[in-house]
């Protein structure tokens, strides 16, 4: 996990936050072991922003992966962190429900949850056959 946390770290450092201020960085690791981050990136026109997971997972595609079998997001504290309702589907497209997410704070691990905790009776790949 710390491989994780150093990634996000440095994600959260480089975030566009200007708007809210809030900075965010999240690392996944894909099905070979690799490790792939990103960062929140607002924008002017608000609801254009994306968020830390979503780079992330765009991040982890471009690298030609298409599992996620850990997932780590770090965020400002003192409030455990979770990733929104557009990311936990988002993340849904790319693994399980036994997904770790483990939710930081600027000291470290608060909270490991899995994707299923976050998203039950998630629709996902599978309803499609
Ligand atoms: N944000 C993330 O990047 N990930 C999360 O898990 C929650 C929120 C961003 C979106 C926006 O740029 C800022 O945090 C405040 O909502």
């Amino acid at each position: 996990m710390d491989d994780l946390l150093h990634l996000a770290r440095t994600m959260m450092m480089r975030a566009h936050a200007p708007y809210s201020k809030f900075h965010v960085g999240a690392a996944l690791r894909d099905e070979d072991g690799g490790i792939h981050g990103g960062c929140n990136v607002e924008n002017a026109a608000y609801p254009q922003g994306i968020c830390a997971e979503a780079g992330a997972l765009a991040a982890l595609v471009a690298a030609g992966k298409r599992r996620v079998l850990e997932c780590l997001v770090v965020g400002p504290g003192p409030e455990v962190i979770t990733p929104c309702g557009g990311c936990r589907q988002k993340l849904r497209e790319f693994a399980a429900d036994d997904l770790k997410i483990h939710l930081c704070g600027p000291d470290g691990l608060h909270r490991t949850v899995t994707l299923g905790m976050l998203l039950p009776m998630s629709f996902g790949p599978q309803h499609f056959g």
